[in-house]
């Protein structure tokens, strides 16, 4: 006898269609599973057998083969267990479904028959949407984020047990209620209040946010950078629904869904030994890095310097083109990457800046750091931060501006973005023609001529001076870029303040 049931397979963070065929015929027995399956796949086997046995059903004496089309894809994960188990009943005359080949299946099975959650739920159910399935069937942990995607029916098992009597319409599954999305900042997230002082740092933050800019902050250790980094994602712009979405579905192909979605914006601070690939992602299939982690999120680079240097030149091409690409035999995988890149280093190798007195590095190291520096993406940053230690009436004194008023008019400035370059865009993702588009005051025109001219800036600085003006006039409401917008721009490049 054959049968076959529909299930997937996760390759990067969507989800792969694959038809289980199972053929149960005389012979000697065994159990057979072919079609590229990884080792957690062909593990299905005793977990299927016994499953089978615990839930009171037959494992059948036969010779068993359960194909896995198509053949030339590779399988990976646990998640079949739940469509191979169903597709030997079937062809084993234990279950009578007709409709068997119009739902899709996915779960891991435990050896009394039980399901457990797999990976990927959220992607599994749209791609069962996509491929014209009726419902999907999955174990009850993972039903709530499958009910994100819209449009197909999402059936809750939670053993099994239970298949017989859902095929025959004697037990009626419950509506999975859909997780809720969550579009802002969590309750009770760190707030921007803690920062006190360092006036120029807040303002860097607020137009890094503003226009979506990448921020490098250099300072000496203990000035507040990591503090301020991690209140970034409290004065951002709420997610639109369907960015939490993309969110959502990163995070469940991960596993880190864990019966909530994550609140706002992602915040990924990687440790500096990460590899190209835990940055990045890979591997076969390829696995989503810190860069798709942090996706319409940030991604906080501390001790910039200390990074891998192979790590940090895997990031260039991401951080232009907000996508991850993963060259496979045969194949080309792409993986959104859409963050704001933050990074924090200290201006010398001890840390307190050659402008100190106390500061012991000898000047080739200090040079030698630099150039680490200056060849470690800050090129690709738009604004470079200094960061002095506060003063002691600074760290005495009160707290600064809420992130609550500071996100009133981050989202008024991105609101202005969005009438100007389409939804969703901000000044950072300007193109080249954009950039030379915005409307300069003659003075601002002429400042900006003038310093090219003078520093020699090369043509990427000069776009991203116009990029930053651009939102510190959003930020300020004005229609076009005046001259005081352009240098407060041109300071914001400016490493050492003078
Ligand atoms: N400007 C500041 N306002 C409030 N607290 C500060 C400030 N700067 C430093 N601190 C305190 O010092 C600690 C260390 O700051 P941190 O952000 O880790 O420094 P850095 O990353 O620059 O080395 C913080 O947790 C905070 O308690
Ligand atoms: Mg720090």
């Amino acid at each position: 006898m054959l049968a076959t049931a529909r299930t997937f397979t996760l390759d990067g963070i969507s989800a792969r269609p694959v038809r289980v065929e199972v053929d149960v015929h005389r012979g000697l027995p065994g159990f057979a599973i072919v079609g590229l399956p990884d080792a957690a796949v062909r593990e299905a086997r005793e977990r299927v057998r016994a499953a089978l046995v615990n839930c009171g059903f037959e494992f059948p004496l036969r010779r068993i083969v359960v194909n896995l089309a198509p053949a030339s894809l590779r399988k990976a994960g646990p998640g079949m267990d739940l469509a191979i188990a169903a597709a030997l009943l079937s062809a084993s005359g234990q279950l009578e479904w007709e409709a068997l080949s119009q739902v899709a299946l996915a779960g891991e099975l435990a050896l009394d028959g039980s399901t457990r959650p797999v990976n990927g739920a959220l992607a599994i159910a749209e791609a069962a949407r996509e491929g014209g399935a009726e419902a999907i069937v999955l174990p009850a942990e993972n039903a709530p984020e499958a009910a994100l995607a819209e449009g197909i029916d999402v059936v809750s098992l939670d053993g099994l047990g239970r298949l017989p009597a859902l095929a025959t319409g004697e037990w009626e599954p419950e509506r999975p209620e859909a997780l809720p999305l969550q579009l802002g900042a969590p309750a009770g997230a760190p707030d921007l209040a803690d920062l006190r002082g360092q006036p120029h740092l807040r303002h860097a933050l607020e137009v890094a946010a503003a226009g979506g800019h990448s921020l490098l902050m250099i300072g000496p250790p203990g000035a507040g950078k990591s503090l301020a980094a991690s209140r970034l994602p409290s004065i951002l712009p709420p997610l639109a629904s369907v960015e939490a979405l993309e969110v959502a579905r990163i995070a469940s192909a991960c596993g880190r869904l864990g019966g909530a979605t994550p609140g706002g914006r992602p915040f990924r601070a990687p440790h500096h030994t990460i590899s190209p690939a835990g940055l990045i992602g890979g591997g076969t299939p390829p696995r989503p890095g810190e860069a798709t982690l942090a996706h319409r999120g940030v991604l906080f680079l501390d001790e910039l310097c200390e990074f891998r240097r192979d790590s940090l030149e895997a990031l260039r091409a991401p951080l232009e083109s907000g996508e991850v690409s993963i060259a496979r035999a045969g194949s080309r995988r792409s993986l959104p990457c859409r963050f704001m890149l933050i990074a924090a280093a200290n201006p010398c190798p001890c840390g307190r800046g050659e402008a100190d007195p106390d500061c012991s590095c000898a000047p080739v190291s200090v040079q030698r750091y630099q150039g680490r520096l200056s060849g470690a993406l800050a090129d690709r940053i738009d604004i470079l931060a200094a960061v002095r230690q506060p003063s002691a009436a600074e760290i005495g004194g009160g707290e600064g501006e809420s992130s609550a008023d500071v996100r009133e008019r981050v989202i008024a400035a991105r609101e202005r973005q969005e009438r100007r370059l389409g939804p969703g865009r901000c000044n950072a993702e300007m193109t080249p023609g954009e950039a030379r588009e915005c409307a300069l005051r003659p003075q601002a025109g002429a400042l900006l001529a003038e310093l090219y001219a003078r520093q020699r800036l090369s043509g990427r600085a000069h776009d991203r001076a116009l990029r930053l003006a651009q939102t510190i006039a959003d930020l300020a409401g004005a229609d076009s870029i005046g001259e005081d917008q352009m240098a407060q721009a041109l300071q914001l490049r400016r490493r050492d303040r003078g």
